[in-house]
């Protein structure tokens, strides 16, 4: 087998975030860029030699040919070790569980997660340290130097490796090892949760639809819902993934599951519905009659973990990140355990969990997790869910009513402006930092504020500071607007208004989110001049 030098230049401005590398997939397929952005992560983790990596994806176009790629450039830089899911699978939840059970030095999740597929849709690549998470600001800044100063990659040249089969092969000196990718995940959630009981809820009838939205949780989802724990066949819908998840979007929320929502929603429907994305990551929730909010999930999953075996010592902490509701808030308090507000992203839970500290983490993104990874992770949020309803024995609509009557309900939606240009949502945010000073004590519509100022987080564990994190506009009884500029918008600016109205007059708890914030709304106008100075009447998508 012969290894080759190929000469190559820098490349530019290919800066990975805590996602990874995100783009078209056709520019990872032009000649030589994959190739350079992988050689810039061996040589931005100090080299490939003597260690060893999980590799898998979500299924997407071209990781077929990405993990070949990969396999190839390991073997030259001297990896001694490459754990590949069968057919280059692996749900982003189950590479950080491998990485971690099989103590790697790390691996490479190919996925762009909830963003479609295909030669004309979106690809990605990220680097997950030793921890099982994804790499930290440090890492993927010396990944992005080392695209920098590139001068040549290592490559061997050989046949294609049939990823289908399992088992151990050699590439070179490097063993290739190819696992279930379901096996070791579903393994670890027999550890975590009850699987008799779940499995004696789906006996007595109890019924169930998961959308796995032609992505990677179709295998994970039919072999352990279906499989291990007996829920008829046909739970599992949408169940095989496919390169461009059948032309949809695989993201798990109200617009692009609308289908399983409207399913759910009618008098016949399922007892339960959930769905993940493409990565397997986030979660929805839905009981027969009722949509779960990101943001109450993490809160009736922190007040019920405890009656899971799992959890069942208690939980050490709670975090969310600053835009998700308190709805958790006030569940950490009456369990007096500690609540962490954190900046949005996942990557600022990872300290929290490595520390101990927090046991449950979420965000109003349809992203719940816990220290058994460092990932979020979609189907164990379902299967927590399941569990908590089986010892319970009560239906979804019914857990929530008795939730919000216990702790009030916030009421909760987030207003997505999208493609807004630049310079006008930077006026907006400008223009909103030079009220904070002004705005405690005058009244709006959703009452006085008593505090507004703009986020910064000092991580509890290693002590740095993140500012410029969000407006917060708290107003009196815990409601609150919250204004941010997302971080992984690819046209333009996207402005995101989170909305929040508490309610603790147990007379008030069934109303429809849309009424409840709707003095939110008035007073987003109010203080911001929205529209006035983004140029828009209505979000471009309200979740
Ligand atoms: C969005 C979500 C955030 C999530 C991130 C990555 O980021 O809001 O919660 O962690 O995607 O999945 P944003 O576009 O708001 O910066
Ligand atoms: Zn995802």
């Amino acid at each position: 087998m012969e290894k080759l030098r190929i000469d190559t230049k820098p490349i530019e401005g290919q800066k990975p975030g805590t996602s990874g590398l995100r783009k078209k997939t056709r520019e990872f397929m032009q000649p030589h860029f994959l190739e350079n952005f992988v050689q810039s992560i061996w040589n931005g983790i100090g080299g490939a030699e003597g260690k060893s990596f999980v590799v898998g994806g979500d299924g997407r176009y071209f990781i077929d040919r990405a993990v070949q790629v990969i396999l190839r450039m390991a073997a030259a830089s001297g990896a001694v070790r490459v754990i590949v899911g069968q057919g280059g699978i692996l749900s982003t939840p189950a590479a950080s569980n491998l990485i971690r059970k099989r103590a790697t030095d790390g691996g490479i999740i190919l996925s762009a997660s909830h963003n479609p597929g295909g030669p004309d849709e979106d690809f990605g690549i990220k680097f997950n340290t030793p921890n099982g998470g994804p790499a930290a600001e440090d890492v993927t800044d010396r990944i992005f130097n080392a695209t920098t100063t590139l001068s040549h990659y290592d490559i061997v040249e050989t046949q294609d490796l049939d990823l289908s089969v399992l088992g151990v092969s050699q590439l070179g000196e490097m063993v290739v090892e190819i696992v279930d990718p379901v096996a070791d995940y579903a393994a670890l959630m027999e550890e975590l949760f009850d699987f008799e009981a779940i499995s004696a809820l789906f006996a007595s009838g109890f019924t169930m639809r998961f959308d796995a939205m032609h992505a990677v949780t179709g295998p994970y989802a039919t072999d352990i819902l279906e499989g291990r724990l007996g829920a008829p066949k046909g739970t599992v819908m949408n169940g095989t993934p496919l390169p461009d998840f059948g032309g949809g979007h695989p993201d798990p929320n109200p617009i692009w599951a609308k289908p399983l929502v409207d399913m759910v929603m009618r008098n016949d429907g399922p007892d339960f519905a959930a769905a993940s994305d493409g990565d397997g990551d986030r979660n929805m929730i839905l009981g027969r009659g009722v949509y779960v909010t990101p943001s109450d999930s993490l809160a009736v999953l922190a007040a019920n973990a405890h009656v899971v075996p799992g959890y069942k010592g208690g939980l050490a902490g709670v975090a969310r990140s600053m835009p998700t509701s308190g709805a958790v808030d006030r569940v950490a308090e009456a369990l007096g355990i500690e609540c962490f507000e954190t900046p949005t992203g996942w990557k600022f839970f990872g300290n929290l969990l490595d520390a101990g500290r927090a046991t449950l983490c979420g965000e109003e993104s349809a992203g719940t997790g816990s220290d058994h990874v460092r990932e979020k992770d979609g189907l164990w949020a379902v299967l927590l869910w399941l569990n908590i309803l089986a010892v319970t024995g009560k239906p979804v609509k019914t857990l929530m009513a008795a939730h919000w009557q216990r702790f009030g309900r916030n009421y909760y939606a987030r207003h997505d402006y999208e493609a807004v240009e630049t310079d006008k949502a930077n006026a907006l945010m400008d223009g909103l930092r030079r009220q904070l000073g002004t705005l405690p004590g005058r009244h709006f519509d959703a009452g006085t504020v008593s505090t507004a100022d703009e986020f910064a987080y000092d991580d509890p564990i290693d002590g740095s500071r993140s500012e410029g994190q969000g407006i917060r506009i708290l107003f009196e009884g815990g409601h609150r607007i919250v204004f941010r500029l997302s971080g992984t918008g690819t046209v333009g600016a996207t402005v995101r208004v989170y909305l929040e109205f508490v309610e603790n007059d147990p007379a008030k708890l069934e109303r429809s989110a849309e009424d409840a914030v709707l003095p939110m709304i008035t007073s987003v106008e109010a203080i911001a001049q929205l529209s006035t100075i983004i140029g828009r009447t209505s979000p471009d998508v309200s979740t």
